[in-house]
């Protein structure tokens, strides 16, 4: 794994990332490819339910089950590393990828505070990230990100994660919006106040957000896409993957897909 450390992002002083990294960031980053990448360059958070460390840790527990095992592993779209500083101790050698800047910021902050010396982190993308690895993972995984890709961009991600797998390595998709309950979900269903009146209100500003959201060229809010997991179930076999899907345990309109190969 020594060859990736040449894409670390160096920690100095006071918790900042290296001036040269930073810059080279930029130059290779100029412009943002597409809304998502624009959505997230200033951010610094995965916007997780609760954002203190003992939900977060618990989040990471949930995960590491299902991650079952393995020795390293590939955390795409790591974000501010938020799970991936829980995810260290379980694994000898881990690397983070994402396109923001700011997160991976953030993300090499935390590796400092929290002595995590197995992480590597790289700025990319779907796209770009593969040209940056020359070694095999046991786990590839990512934990709310999935929502980000078009269903082309998941299969193009399935395909290329294939060549990067370890023989018994697994693919797993945290977090992915359920089509059937997240409707539901925004309607308030799960809200401890659900109620025919909030369910209306909470359609009225939507429907503004969207309107408003639209005029501006921007994503209406975080959460991203909807993917059905029978579609992606049906990627995952088209690549000689068999593929479960789980309910996520802390977000009732949210699954898991677990990839392993055929
Ligand atoms: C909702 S956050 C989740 C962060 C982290 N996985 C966690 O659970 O804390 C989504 C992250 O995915 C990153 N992301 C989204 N689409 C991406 C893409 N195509 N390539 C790289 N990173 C991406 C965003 O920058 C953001 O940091």
């Amino acid at each position: 794994m020594n060859n990736i450390s040449k894409y670390k992002l160096r920690n100095i002083g006071e918790g900042g990332m290296e001036v040269e990294s930073r810059n080279k960031i930029e130059k290779k980053h100029k412009k943002p490819k597409n809304i998502w990448e624009d959505f997230f360059k200033d951010k610094t958070h995965g916007g997780h339910r609760y954002s203190t460390e003992e939900f977060l840790s618990m989040e990471a527990r949930e995960k590491l089950f299902h991650l079952n095992g393995g020795k390293t592993l590939l955390d795409f779209g790591c974000g501010s590393a938020e799970l991936l500083t829980y995810y260290a101790p379980e694994y000898e050698q881990l690397v983070g990828v994402d396109f923001s800047p700011s997160m991976l910021e953030e993300a090499s902050k935390r590796l400092k505070e929290k002595k995590c010396n197995n992480i590597d982190l790289i700025l990319a993308n779907h796209e770009t990230l593969w040209k940056n690895l020359d070694s095999k993972f046991d786990r590839i995984t990512a934990a709310g990100v999935i929502q980000y890709l078009t269903f082309q961009e998941i299969d193009d991600f399935i395909a290329k994660s294939s060549g990067h797998l370890s023989t018994e390595g697994k693919i797993v998709f945290f977090d992915i919006l359920d089509p059937r309950l997240y409707p539901l979900w925004k309607l308030g269903v799960f809200a401890p106040n659900a109620g025919i009146l909030k369910a209306l209100y909470r359609v009225g500003c939507d429907f503004h957000t969207s309107i408003s959201a639209a005029l501006r060229n921007r994503p209406r809010n975080i959460y991203g896409f909807t993917h059905n997991p029978y579609k992606i179930q049906k990627i995952a076999n088209k690549h000689d993957f068999e593929m479960r899907y789980v309910q996520s345990m802390y977000y009732e309109y949210k699954y898991h897909a677990i990839m392993f190969r055929a």
